[in-house]
Order: structure tokens, then C-alpha cells, then sequence
């Protein structure tokens, strides 16, 4: 189905229950539908927004479109959990129903203000010629679920900036609140502005200026700034689009990178000597990745396992979109390490020796070791014939890669169907995750991701080993009753 602007902005009000129930129903259809991983109870699910902990809870919200598989008129849903692996959505909590969010209630994070959590976003207005205004604008959430908007633009947008300009990340340091948020300057070339909270408080905030980090001054966008930090040593995620691949090299539509600095200068607005970028995640769905501080002192992360701009598989039955598990980022000499909560664990139902299978329910994790002169191939999603999603461990030569090519629909094919990353010459781990249409792949246990989607057919639900002995462990994950 081709969108129209209309129907992608229509009021939410004007849905009605025959469309809704429609929607839901085509869902039920849908052979893609995921057993332990948040999806959209109906519609596009984007970018993490708000991830935070609240009253006693673990508190993530989801962009969403409920209409349909399409970017339109964005809410924010609520996620609660206890573990951050099994969550529970409570509900929509900011709708694009006031004059400075008329257009979409767009991505942003939340911080603790007393007893209440106050959720720093973009209100996406459009005017009658279809300018767009971007306002940072807030709200605050009860513990009983209730929302107040606060009727005021928080940040204006800079005379030096284009209407791109969102994606506020609200954050503590040293004992002063700051914001970061996502622009392209006049030049079309895209920067990240830092201010801070007057007095420490959510509503009057000072400009401080254009974030140092050694831009390379290729991308035209950057959306979703987020810096945490991991001890005292600055980690900034974002989503240069339009990127050079000279700079750093990356296959998707649009790239989720980060620099790791050697301090963060709040005098000079700057992050202190940064790595080269980095690409995040070597696979082929990974957007938007909202990381923050938590209170327990771990740095946890949630990313979009989904692109702006790509149509998939499932579209046809009014999904799309999907959020990674929970990661939890380390440094280990110096490098950014990613690897789901240990929580995760909890899933494992029964445990068997890593071989081949005929038939799984697609429904599982294998924690899998190569030695560091091997070369090993696996197939999962396998069919009769061998034919699915193929995963090459080359140690010997220190690469591995993944080839969706033989599994199921295919999609973004432009971008290609093939995905590496280069690894050391040694002994090598690697904890894959399998869910009905999603893999995450953790080499040693999280010096290098890959993330993705997969739309298998009926029949591609076994394990084969093509090359090599590899050894580890089969288990079965199961979630128990999902809720969303
Ligand atoms: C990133 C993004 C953000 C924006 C949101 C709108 O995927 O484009 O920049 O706030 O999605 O849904």
C-alpha cells in the first residue's frame, strides 16, 4: 500500500475502531511476530525514547505510528519491566495532540525530577505550507501513569540550525544537568548542540554551544545524540546520516556510531581527544540507539533494530520495527564492549549440545567457541536444503561473516546481503540470539555486534553445521506469556 501524507497525518481520533480491528487482525496473520523481543502492538515501532528507571521500575518507551507499517504521526508507548527482559506495555503516553507537537511527538529521553519523570522531547510541528517547526518541548509523568504537558518550548531552535533539529538527551554530569540535541547547521552539515539546565532544573536552559568531537563535517544529519558515561570516560552514540564512508566504513542506508573521548570539558564544550568513529553494530538493522546511566552504576542500551527509509517484509501485515534486547556497555582496554543483561539468562529453558537440528521453534541462544586457527561455517534458519542464513566464523583469518542472502523474503537489497566484521586472530566466542525473525550475534561476548532482521519462509527453522566442529551450547529461550 503506497501512503498518502494524508492518511499518514490523520488524527488519531479519526481511526476508526472497523480500521483498527482490521489492523489487528491482519497482525494475527503475520508468521514474523517475535517471542521474547518488544514489538509494536500494532504499527511502525522506531526509535527508544525515555529509557530511564522510575518508580521502582525499568521504563523504556517506543516511537510509534499504530496505524500501520509507515512513518506517520508519531506517539510515545510505554514499556515497563522489573528485569529489562521481560516488559509489559502500559500504554500510550504522549500523543501528538497539542500546537507544539501537532506533527509527531518525536524522540527523546527522560530524567527524575522529584516524583515525577520528566521526558525531554521534539514536538514536530508542521504549519499550513508544511514548514516544519521543531520544538524541544516536555512533559511530566506521575506514578500513576498520568502525563502534563508543560505548555512551553523548552529550547527554540537556533538561528544556525535548519528545521532538523531534535532528539534531546537529557543527562546528569558532576552534579549539573545538561542536554544534548541532534541539528544540521546552514551548510546542510549536521552538529550537535550542547545546554545546560539553569538552576538544574527542567525549564529554563542556557545554550553552551556546539559540541566539539572532531566532526568530520561529512553527514548532513545527526539524529539521536546520546553520551554516556562509563566511569568517567565519555561515550557518544549518534546517527551521522549522509556520512562519508571514508570516515568509517558502513553498508546500511544510515550508520549508528559512536567515539569514545578521553574526558568530557564542559569549558570548552568539548569532547577531549576521541577515537576515529566506529561503527556500533556490523549488521544490517541497527537505528537509534538510546543509551543511558543508570542508578545501579551500569550504562544500558537499547537500539532500533530497523532503518528510516527501508520497507520490509512484514509492512504487509501492518508491522514493522522491533528493539534489540537490553545491552550493557563495558569498556575493556579501552574498547566499547556490548552484551545483553545477564538477566537474559533467565530464558533458558533446556540446554543441549551444539549440532545440528532439523527443526527448531526459532526460539533460542547458542553460546558457541571457535579455536583461533578454525574456519567454521553455520546455517540457521535452515531449510532441507541447507539453504539460510549462513555465518561464517574464519578465525583463522580473522573475519566473520553473515550472509542473509538464502533466507526468506529479502529486502534492502541495494544495501546488500552480506555483512562482516574483522576480528582477532584467537580463540573466539560467539552468544547468538535467534527470535522468528531476528538475530543478534555477540562475538566475544560483545567486542563486535551484529544485529538484524530475517523473514523466513514456513520451512526455515533448522541448525546446520556446513563447515568445521564447532562446539558450545543450544538453549532453548523461552519468555513465558508476552504481554505486548
Ligand atoms: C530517528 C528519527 C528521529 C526522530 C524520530 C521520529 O529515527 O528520525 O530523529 O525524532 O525518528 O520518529
Amino acid at each position: 500500500m503506497a501512503w498518502t501524507t494524508e492518511q499518514r497525518y490523520k488524527r488519531y481520533e479519526n481511526w476508526t475502531t472497523d480500521e483498527i480491528n482490521q489492523i489487528k487482525e491482519n497482525i494475527e496473520k503475520s508468521p514474523w511476530r517475535t517471542s521474547y523481543h518488544v514489538e509494536p502492538q500494532t504499527g511502525l515501532l522506531n526509535d527508544p525514547n525515555g529509557f530511564s528507571y522510575f518508580n521502582g521500575k525499568w521504563i523504556v518507551f517506543y516511537q510509534n505510528f499504530p496505524f500501520g507499517a509507515t512513518h506517520g504521526l508519531k506517539c510515545w508507548v510505554q514499556l515497563e519491566s522489573d528485569d529489562l527482559v521481560h516488559f509489559t506495555e502500559t500504554g500510550v503516553r504522549v500523543l501528538p495532540d497539542t500546537k507544539l507537537d501537532s506533527h509527531g511527538a518525536y524522540s527523546g529521553s527522560a530524567m527524575q525530577f522529584n516524583d515525577k519523570l520528566f521526558l525531554f522531547y521534539t514536538g514536530n510541528v508542521r504549519d499550513e505550507n508544511w514548514v516544519r517547526h521543531p520544538y524541544q518541548i516536555g512533559a511530566l509523568l506521575n506514578k500513576e501513569g498520568k502525563v502534563e504537558k508543560i505548555d512551553k518550548v523548552l529550547i527554540e531552535q537556533p538561528k544556525e540550525a535548519t528545521d532538523h533539529f531534535r532528539d534531546p538527551q537529557i543527562f546528569n554530569y558532576k552534579g549539573q544537568i545538561y542536554a544534548i540535541v541532534g541539528g544540521q547547521n546552514l551548510d546542510k552539515k549536521g552538529f550537535i548542540k550542547l545546554y545546560k539546565a539553569v538552576e538544574n532544573d527542567y525549564i529554563n536552559w542556557e545554550e553552551v554551544g556546539d559540541l566539539d568531537f572532531e566532526n568530520d563535517n561529512t553527514a548532513y544529519m545527526m539524529e539521536c545524540p546520546n553520551l554516556v558515561f562509563i566511569d568517567e570516560t565519555p561515550i557518544l552514540l549518534y546517527c551521522p546520516q549522509g556520512l562519508s564512508k571514508e570516515v568509517a566504513p558502513y553498508d546500511n542506508i544510515f550508520p549508528n556510531m559512536y567515539k569514545i573521548g578521553q574526558s568530557f570539558d564542559t569549558a570548552k564544550t568539548a569532547i577531549v581527544d576521541p577515537s576515529p568513529l566506529q561503527n556500533l553494530d556490523y549488521g544490517f538493522d541497527c537505528y537509534a540507539t538510546q543509551a543511558f546511566n543508570a542508578p545501579d552504576g551500569r550504562v544500558l542500551a537499547v537500539s532500533w533494530l530497523g532503518l528510516p527509509d527501508i520497507a520490509y517484509p512484514s509492512d504487509r501485515f501492518d508491522h514493522q520495527g522491533i528493539f534489540s534486547l537490553v545491552k550493557e556497555l563495558t569498556l575493556k582496554k579501552g574498547k566499547l564492549y556490548q552484551y545483553p543483561v545477564q538477566a537474559i539468562q533467565n530464558l533458558r529453558k533446556e540446554n543441549k549440545v551444539f549440532t545440528n537440528q532439523a527443526k527448531t521453534k526459532n526460539s533460542y541462544e547458542l553460546e558457541l567457541e571457535f579455536a583461533s586457527d578454525s574456519q567454521t561455517e553455520i546455517v540457521l534458519f535452515a531449510d532441507q536444503k541447507q539453504k539460510g542464513f549462513r555465518i561464517r566464523f574464519d578465525i583463522k583469518n580473522g573475519q566473520v561473516t553473515i550472509d542473509r542472502s538464502e533466507v526468506g523474503e529479502q529486502y534492502a537489497l541495494e544495501f546488500g546481503t552480506v555483512r562482516r566484521c574483522m576480528i582477532e586472530n584467537q580463540t573466539t566466542t560467539a552468544s547468538i540470539f535467534i527470535d522468528k525473525s531476528v538475530f543478534e550475534i555477540f562475538i566475544n561476548k560483545g567486542e563486535k555486534v551484529f544485529s538484524g532482521r530475517i523473514f523466513p519462509h514456513n520451512d526455515q527453522n533448522g541448525i546446520c553445521i556446513t563447515e568445521g566442529n564447532p562446539t558450545g551450547t543450544y538453549y532453548e529461550l523461552d519468555y513465558g506469556r508476552k504481554v505486548n
